[in-house]
């Protein structure tokens, strides 16, 4: 038998726990595909007491993450623990200085450094790994990286934060409002520490970022992402949204276009018959477009302890077996600065607005559009509430630019009972 792939594992949470059963659980599954053993030589935690429902006792302990990184009989680093900054990132800086390979699955801190440490890696001759930092136990990077290799890719877009995919869901379902569905993701343990990552559309935009950097070889570039949240998003929303025969995701889009590559995590409506809009509960979907195998759809858990597990065990395999692939899918130095979108390419966009009910009210609205250049494609007027009437527009395809000057003038018409909400239709 060959020698044993040795790991050091940082962080001992779901996903690092995780991680140490399926090792455990299939020590001879996993040497007869990788073609030698995978074994655990020291493991690191904030709390060395803490039960983790897992049998540890074989392993070396190290109080400091840099440490485990360090320590001569670690081959590889799985660094576990998340945050952008802070010990994670000085243990995966440890282990590359030491020219080992480091499996992550830390998107926050692989938006943020991932090009640093990649060029870091790389001239150590060292691979950062990251299957688990997208789409949970979904293995897309690896379908960017080797499957779709061939391809220039035109698109990639997708549902990459399963807590906002359950949050809209469940309020369309139940018919309950963004604040009691936000209660129940909270109390069913599904929020980041930080909630904001998450409904912000923060998590979803690191991971998108990631993708995008595989997808056209360009460097990671978090900074320049347009991101919003699903915090605006109303029952009403998704009710209209419904009527009109579409569906409210996030939605991440990142594509390369002759203004630049854009790349944005928004609300956005898409058809309800199609595969994201029948995308139910905590799921991910990414959908990979190339030009010449056309679209394809991956969908599956995008968190939780065995689909992360999984997702970082493809990586250990991958390394104990000699696949050596760039971080990004090509060497880091020839990432290129990719000029980023100053605007979305145009789409058709649903408009949710209230008016005073009065003759001629619709008339000025639909005034400010046509000034703008803005078709209308479809409108409807729901039953009037006292003095007000719920109106929603759906637009002919016109950019976020001339959308928002309309929105700013129908402000002066005085009709306008509350502000607006565009929402955009994504065409998938
Ligand atoms: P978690 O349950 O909070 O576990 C984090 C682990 O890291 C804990 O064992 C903690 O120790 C340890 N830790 C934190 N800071 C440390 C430090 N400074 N020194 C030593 N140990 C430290 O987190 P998780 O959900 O497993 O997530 C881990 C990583 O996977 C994150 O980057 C996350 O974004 C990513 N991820 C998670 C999921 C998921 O479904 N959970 C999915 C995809 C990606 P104690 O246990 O002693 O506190
Ligand atoms: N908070 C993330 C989600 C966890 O809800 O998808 C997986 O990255």
């Amino acid at each position: 038998m060959t020698e044993p792939l040795r790991l050091g594992i940082a962080g001992l949470g779901t996903v690092g726990a995780g991680v140490v059963k399926i090792v455990q659980r299939h020590a001879d599954l996993l040497a007869a595909r990788a073609g030698r053993p995978i074994a655990i030589s020291a493991v690191s935690a904030r709390s060395r007491d803490k039960d983790r429902g897992v049998d540890l006792s074989a392993y070396a302990w190290e109080n400091n993450p840099a440490a485990l990184a360090a320590r001569d009989d670690v081959d590889v680093v799985v660094e576990l623990m998340g945050g952008a900054e802070g010990d994670a990132k000085a243990s995966v800086e440890a282990a590359i200085a030491r020219g080992k390979d480091v499996v992550t699955a830390n998107k926050a801190m692989l938006a943020h450094h991932g090009q640093a440490l990649a060029e870091a890696a790389e001239a150590k001759g060292a691979v950062i790994r990251f299957e688990a930092a997208v789409a949970g136990g979904i293995p897309v990077v690896k379908a960017l990286t080797e499957g779709l290799a061939g391809n220039r890719i035109t698109r990639v877009m997708g549902v990459m934060n399963g807590t906002c995919n359950y949050i809209l869901t469940r309020m369309e379902s139940a018919g309950l409002t963004y604040d009691a569905v936000f209660a129940e993701a909270e109390k069913l343990g599904y929020l980041e520490a930080d909630p904001t990552l998450d409904v912000g559309g923060i998590d979803a935009g690191h991971k998108l970022a990631l993708l995008a950097a595989i997808a056209f070889g360009a460097r990671v570039d978090f900074d320049a992402m347009e991101i919003e949240g699903i915090e605006r998003v109303t029952t009403a929303d998704i009710a209209q949204a419904a009527d009109m025969g579409f569906k409210i995701k996030l939605l991440g889009v990142a594509q390369m276009t002759g203004r630049g590559l854009e790349c944005r995590m928004s609300p956005c409506l898409v058809p309800d018959t199609s595969p994201l809009g029948q995308l139910e509960n905590a799921m991910n979907m990414v959908v990979l477009e190339g030009d010449a195998v056309g679209q394809i759809v991956l969908r599956g858990a995008g968190a939780g302890e065995g689909p992360t597990a999984s997702a970082v065990l493809a990586d250990i395999v991958d390394i104990a077996r000699g696949t050596r692939v760039s971080t990004f899918g090509q060497p880091a130095t020839g990432l290129v600065k990719a000029r980023a979108a100053k605007a979305s390419a145009p789409t058709p966009y649903y408009v949710r607005m209230t008016l005073l009910d009065k003759p001629g009210a619709l008339a000025k609205v639909a005034a400010k559009l046509g000034d703008q250049g803005i078709s209308i494609d479809r409108m409807r007027q729901y039953g009037h509430e006292g003095a007000n009437a719920p109106v929603l527009i759906v637009t002919h395809k016109t950019t976020r630019g001339a959308l928002n000057e309309a929105i700013a003038a129908m402000a002066e018409t005085g009709v306008l009972q509350s502000e607006p909400v565009a929402i955009r239709i994504e065409e998938v």
